[in-house]
């Protein structure tokens, strides 16, 4: 496959096989020259039609890590704002001779879908509420960094999980390396089908810590809410808001983790966020040996 456009279609292997590969670029961005010349016959183009910080500039540090040529896309910027549909954008981006596309964009699914039109290799970095493969690998990798292994630890994703790509691509993660996992949060913000998923489903925050190993905090998604069955801010962060307090009476150190950007306040305070129990930017910093393990395998199929 020369695609990541989601975890659904990856295999254990596939997953110990990148997380071998970061093993090696993270020992690589460590020292005093962070770069390998691997990828200098590769152009990337990076094609974001959602706002983001950390997808957007890991990419492409971990483009530039490996010697690719990189360009940049916003489409609050372009052409997109004339009436340009996205397949004719995406083959004028790649008539310039570009080899893969990174692409974040509103609609569950436009990664399958550009896959299917046009000739290029395509990383999925979020689609809508679907799923955001490269969140979840290197969520993985930092309680893998952290705790050794996945297999066998409780882990509860805890939050907007209806909204949430990040808990989809975490579930199936998660899952493929032997994990239990659990999600926790308000029923109105849980979809339908989360039982057919094979998760544990928890309302009740206490319980959920007490369960796991790991916590990761999703962000409440206001500009995804339909406000009708969404709970104020205030019933939500005294229900699902996770503060020292809480951690402090549990009989055990949990990790606690975030995708970011943090609602400070909402769904965790600055004082858990803040402590050595948050591994937050642990997981930004492996985001990129991650991505650099990514786009250098599927490279490595584009050579062949
Ligand atoms: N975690 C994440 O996807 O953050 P950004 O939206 O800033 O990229």
């Amino acid at each position: 496959v020369n695609h990541l456009l989601g975890i659904k279609y990856l295999t254990k292997e596939d997953i110990d096989l990148i997380f071998e590969t970061a093993d090696q670029f993270k020992e690589v961005i460590n020292r005093p020259i962070k770069k390998v010349p691997s990828l200098r016959d590769i152009t990337i183009a990076n094609l974001f039609f959602e706002n983001s910080t950390r997808t957007k500039l890991s990419f492409e540090l971990a483009e530039k890590r490996l010697s690719a040529d990189v360009i940049n896309f916003s489409a609050s910027q372009s052409s997109v704002k004339k009436g340009e549909t996205l397949i004719d954008t995406v083959n004028n981006i790649l008539s310039m001779k570009v080899d893969m596309v990174v692409m974040r964009h509103p609609n569950p699914g436009a990664g399958v879908f550009l896959s299917k039109h046009v000739n290029a290799s395509i990383i999925n970095a979020g689609d809508g509420a679907h799923e955001h493969p490269t969140q979840a690998l290197l969520d993985s990798y930092s309680i893998r960094e952290k705790l050794g292994s996945v297999k066998g630890k409780n882990v509860v994703i805890v939050g907007d999980i209806l909204h949430s790509r990040v808990a989809l691509s975490n579930i199936y993660a998660l899952q493929l390396q032997g994990a239990n996992v659990m999600v926790c949060g308000p029923k109105t913000l849980l979809p339908k089908y989360i039982k057919d998923l094979g998760v544990k489903v928890e309302t009740n925050l206490k319980k959920a810590l007490e369960w796991c190993d790991v916590a990761n905090m999703l962000r409440v998604q206001n500009e995804r809410m339909d406000i009708s069955y969404f709970p104020s801010t205030r019933e939500y962060t005294q229900q699902f808001g996770v503060n020292k307090e809480l951690l402090d009476s549990l009989d055990k150190e949990i990790v606690i983790m975030h995708p970011g950007p943090i609602n400070r306040g909402v769904e965790i305070t600055s004082d858990v966020a803040d402590s050595k129990q948050a591994i937050i930017l642990n997981q930004v910093e492996n985001g990129v040996a991650v991505r650099m393990a990514v786009i250098y395998l599927l490279a490595s199929k584009i050579k062949q």
